[in-house]
């Protein structure tokens, strides 16, 4: 294996037994092969359906596939593990708990002491501007702020990899490409190696802004039909979406994924 491979996946496949009458079978992921080099942005787009949520669940160790393994350091992934933090699309936060303990709870979980604790959720808060709101409640955010917790959160776990399934999908636009930027920051300030990202999206713009390389899916069942470099300078920031290699690249994932949306439309 290559050394600076992080995430192998070999020729997963996943089958769904569907409980209604007739018994029949989903596939939603056959033969997908991906490797994630350690450190890398990478994101992944793929039509509705097509298993990226499937097969985020499979690296974070909550589902198993069918056939094949996903490879993390080389260990195949048998469950979850503090290695791998995962954030979803609706944010799950707890409504119950503070900014702060939101933030918190996964540090307590792991068992980290107060003192620790506090200073690591000050820190994680203070880079998505939410130190004011550290009392406040979930009901009581903006969709954008309750995401940017969300990214603390995750964040703050300090995992070596970070499963991430389209995060932003249900902010404003303009928020949307806030925190695209603070992503990267964060990504980018953390102490240590840079964590290993797979980010999915259904946004092509998002994909090309965030990551190092865009991995493009087929029609379920899925499985990656190509990975493509995405040559921009870093940090990237508003001139990178007027950039013509970005508008260019743009254009070109569009005409792939446009056939694999049209097999499925
Ligand atoms: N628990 C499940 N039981 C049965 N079928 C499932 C289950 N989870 C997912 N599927 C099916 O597997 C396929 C892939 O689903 P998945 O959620 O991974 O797709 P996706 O690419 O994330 O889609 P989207 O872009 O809409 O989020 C779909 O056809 C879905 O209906
Ligand atoms: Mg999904």
């Amino acid at each position: 294996m290559n050394v600076a491979c992080k995430i192998q996946a070999v020729g997963v496949r996943k089958e769904y037994e569907v409980s209604r009458k007739g018994g029949d079978r989903i596939l939603a992921l056959d033969g997908v092969d991906l490797e994630v080099h350690a450190g890398e942005f990478l994101a992944i787009l793929g039509p509705s359906g097509c298993g990226k949520s499937t097969f985020l669940n499979i690296a974070a160790g909550l589902e198993r596939s069918s056939a094949g393994e996903i490879r993390i350091d080389g260990q195949h992934v048998e469950g979850p593990g503090p290695d791998r933090a995962m954030c979803f699309q609706d944010h799950v936060l707890f409504p119950w708990k503070t900014v702060w303990e939101n933030v918190e709870f996964g540090l307590r979980v792991r068992g980290l002491g107060r003192k620790e604790r506090a200073a690591i959720v000050a820190h994680y808060l203070g880079l998505v501007g939410l130190s004011k709101f550290a009392n406040q409640y979930p009901h009581e955010l903006s969709g954008g702020m309750r995401q940017r917790c969300a990214l603390a959160r995750t964040f703050a776990l300090d995992a070596a990899t970070l499963l991430m399934d389209e995060p932003f999908a249900s902010v404003d636009a303009q928020t949307r490409n806030i925190l695209q930027e603070e992503i990267l920051r964060i990504w980018d300030q953390g102490a240590g190696p840079r964590k290993t990202v797979v980010y999915v999206t259904h946004s092509i713009e998002e994909a090309v802004f965030l990551a190092d390389r865009v991995a493009v899916m087929t029609a379920r069942p899925g499985r990656v039909l190509g990975v493509f470099d995405v040559p921009l300078y870093r940090p990237r920031n508003d001139e990178t979406r007027s950039d013509s290699f970005f508008r260019d690249l743009v254009v070109h994932l569009w005409k792939v994924i446009r056939d694999q949306v049209e097999r499925i439309s």
